[in-house]
């Protein structure tokens, strides 16, 4: 969500004369669009504040101003306070205000010449009026092959452990047109591949043009329409809104991906009613046996959280259970970590962080070994793979298999955007090494048709 904040930033500061560049010491101004999610996510802020700030005092030395903004969920909550400790800080603005942004930059330059281009105070974080969307150009930047679409925002669902619901607000879905004319902006850029994005995102239920409430399910089968979108994916959603016609578009649309991110957090029903996810480890199991059902070669990626208040070896040792028996191609687990303000940050069984550190070695390891089992099966095989971009070597292209695995092949910038069936030769860590199957047929079609166009000159 923040790479796309990030790019929906750019694209509205480009009326106004900036773009983006690589290197903080030449930038006018310098946006930390940051993450609230885990521990240490303010004292991260306030660290790159301090280097920042050297950057712009020496600037200042130079005679050249540079505009200090903090964004993102970090600025939602802590607000003032950052102005306070960060006084050169210029602009404060939340996730649901960065339409705004021209106007800030505007307040924040007036504002420079009386407080000496240091510290301008400006604070806008306005919560949440979800407004930001009617104000957001479709026009933009290129995301590249493949590109993020934001569709829902917030979350009402109020895990015990989480902090969204308090820094990104209510649940809000965008109006069914608004999201197709996105993407029919983004298909006549470069982009081939789209993925929904919301906190909740299958939570969606947005209204169509004539007024009607779609759900996710409903709005894929309208984006599938769209000419030129080729794939689709969404994230992330919660198992409780894995819907009946979800799951059905998962076994209708092709040009919806096999691969789904659906976090359990825990495989002990004991701590998943403490974390208020409102689903046991039935459900779970449930809806990933419907998806295969609808689609058999659904590939799951999960998140895990270890340690939470009052997890016993018992409760651990069910969520390693739970692996084994859905088997993950991917997953993320973090360690526990206390959000100030949420319900389990001040529960009592607080497990201690050595123990954490334990579990989380131990479940990384089962994770791993389940992501290279399902790595490893899929060589030999013939993967249907998006090339996107260069790799680090030269004539090397990254791509992703509709899996949604890191794909490496040996090819030219020609197959740039293109689906490709590519041959897996190898796998190398997390990414797997493929070659295209029909590059020679490519190569021959592609010299005839340049011999021809040169007899045409
Ligand atoms: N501690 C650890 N992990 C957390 N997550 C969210 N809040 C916390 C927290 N307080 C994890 C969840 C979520 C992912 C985005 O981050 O697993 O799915
Ligand atoms: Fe956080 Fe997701 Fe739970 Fe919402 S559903 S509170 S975003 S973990």
């Amino acid at each position: 969500m923040n790479v796309y904040d990030s790019a929906k930033m750019a694209d509205v500061l480009a009326p106004i004369g900036f773009t983006s560049c690589s290197d903080a010491g030449s930038a006018d101004m310098i946006i930390l669009n940051t993450c609230h999610i885990r521990e240490k996510a303010s004292e991260k802020v306030y660290s790159e504040l301090g280097r920042l700030r050297h950057l712009k005092e020496k600037r200042l030395r130079n005679e050249e101003s540079t505009i200090i903004a903090v964004a993102g969920c970090v600025a939602q909550a802590e607000g003032e306070e950052i102005l306070r400790r960060a006084p050169y800080v210029d602009i404060v603005l939340g996730p649901q205000t960065y339409h705004r942004l021209p106007e800030m930059v505007a307040r924040a330059t007036r504002a420079g010449e009386e407080k000496n281009n240091y510290g301008r105070g400006v604070l806008d974080t306005d919560f949440p009026t979800s407004q930001k969307f009617d104000y957001l150009p479709n026009e933009g930047g290129s995301q590249g092959v493949s590109a993020f679409l934001s569709v829902q925002e917030g979350c009402d669902k109020f895990c015990t452990f989480c902090v969204v619901p308090y820094t990104r607000g209510a649940e809000f879905s965008r109006p069914v047109e608004q999201i197709l004319n996105e993407a029919r902006c983004l298909i006549e850029k470069e982009t081939k591949e789209i993925t929904l994005l919301g906190q909740n995102v299958n939570a969606y239920h947005g209204l169509d043009e004539m007024g009607k409430e779609i759900g996710l399910g409903g709005l894929i089968d309208r984006l599938s329409e769209v000419h030129g979108v080729e794939r689709i994916r969404y994230t992330t959603s919660h198992p409780n809104d894995m819907n009946k016609d979800l799951i059905r578009a998962h076994g209708q649309q092709e040009k919806l991906m096999p691969s789904l991110h659906l976090p359990v957090q825990s495989g002990s029903n004991k701590i998943l009613q403490s974390m208020n996810r409102r689903h046991s480890v039935e459900n779970y199991i449930n809806v990933i046996s419907e998806l295969r059902n609808s689609r058999s070669d659904m590939a799951l990626s999960s998140d895990f959280i270890v340690g939470f208040p009052g997890e016993t070896d018992e409760d651990f040792e069910q969520t390693i259970d739970l692996i084994k028996e859905v088997k993950f191609s991917q997953a993320y687990s973090f360690k526990y970590s206390v959000r100030p303000g949420t319900p389990a940050g001040v529960m009592v069984e607080q497990v201690p962080e050595e123990l954490k550190d334990e579990r989380l070695f131990v479940l990384q390891d089962v994770l791993k070994k389940q992501q290279t089992e399902f790595n490893s099966s899929k060589v030999g095989n013939v993967l249907q793979v998006l090339l996107e971009k260069s790799g680090r070597h030269a004539s090397q292209l990254i791509g992703r298999s509709q899996y949604n695995q890191a794909v490496h092949v040996n090819a030219s910038q020609y197959y740039v955007g293109q689906v490709q069936d590519v041959y897996i030769d190898s796998v190398l860590s997390h990414t797997l090494q493929g070659s295209i199957k029909n590059h020679v047929k490519d190569i021959e079609s592609r010299q005839k048709s340049e011999r021809i166009e040169g007899e045409h000159v």
